[in-house]
C-alpha cells in the first residue's frame, strides 16, 4: 500500500461551539481503503447534531436535509474523534446547525486535525409526522437573539 498522504497541520477546537458526542471508530467501521467509512461518519454527524435541537424542541425531531457534508481528511481506526456543534438558524419549525468534527490520531493525541464539517437542518413534528411550531420559550427566544447578535457581529 502506498504511504499515506500526512495529516494538514492540527488546529484548536472552536470556542463557538459546543462538545456533543465522542467516539472511537472500530474496525467494522473501513471501507476498502482501510480508512473509516463516509456514511459511518455521516451517521455520527447526524446523531451530534441532533443534541441540540433537541434541546430546543423538547419533542420529535427528524432530519429534513444535510446542507452541507465536508469530508476533509480521511477517519482512521482508533481516532478519538470529537463532534462540536453549533446552532446557526432557529425557524419556525426546524434549526440548522453546523458540525465540526476533530480527530485526534491514535498515536499523536493531544493534537486535533479536522475531519469533517457538515451542515444539518432538523424539524420538529408532532405525532403524525407534520411539522410542528417550536415551543415559544425563553430558551427559544434567548437562542434567536443570540444567532441575531453572532450575525450582527459577523455582518
Ligand atoms: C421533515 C418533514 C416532516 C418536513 O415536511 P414538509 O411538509 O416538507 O415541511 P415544510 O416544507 O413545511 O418545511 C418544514 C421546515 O423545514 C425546512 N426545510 C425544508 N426543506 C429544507 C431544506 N432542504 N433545507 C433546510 N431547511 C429545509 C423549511 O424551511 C421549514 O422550516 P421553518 O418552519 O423553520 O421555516 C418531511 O419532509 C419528512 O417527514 N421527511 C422525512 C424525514 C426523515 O425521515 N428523516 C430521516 C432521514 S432517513
Amino acid at each position: 500500500m502506498p504511504p499515506r498522504s500526512p495529516d494538514l497541520p492540527s488546529v484548536a477546537l472552536p470556542a463557538d461551539k459546543e462538545l456533543v458526542l465522542k467516539v472511537v471508530p472500530m474496525p467494522a467501521d473501513v471501507n476498502a481503503n482501510g480508512d473509516i467509512f463516509g456514511g459511518w461518519v455521516m451517521a455520527q454527524v447526524d446523531l451530534a447534531g441532533s443534541v441540540l435541537p433537541q434541546r430546543i424542541s423538547h419533542t420529535r425531531m427528524v432530519t429534513v436535509a444535510v446542507n452541507e457534508f465536508i469530508f476533509k481528511q480521511p477517519v482512521r481506526v482508533g481516532d478519538i474523534l470529537s463532534f462540536y456543534a453549533g446552532v446557526q438558524h432557529v425557524g419556525r419549525t426546524s434549526v440548522a446547525v453546523d458540525v465540526e468534527v476533530f480527530a485526534e490520531r491514535f498515536s499523536d493525541q493531544g493534537k486535533y486535525v479536522k475531519v469533517t464539517e457538515a451542515r444539518l437542518t432538523y424539524v420538529a413534528i408532532d405525532a403524525t409526522g407534520k411539522p410542528q411550531s417550536l415551543p415559544d420559550t425563553e430558551q427559544t427566544r434567548a437562542w434567536r437573539e443570540k444567532i441575531q447578535a453572532q450575525a450582527a457581529t459577523k455582518s
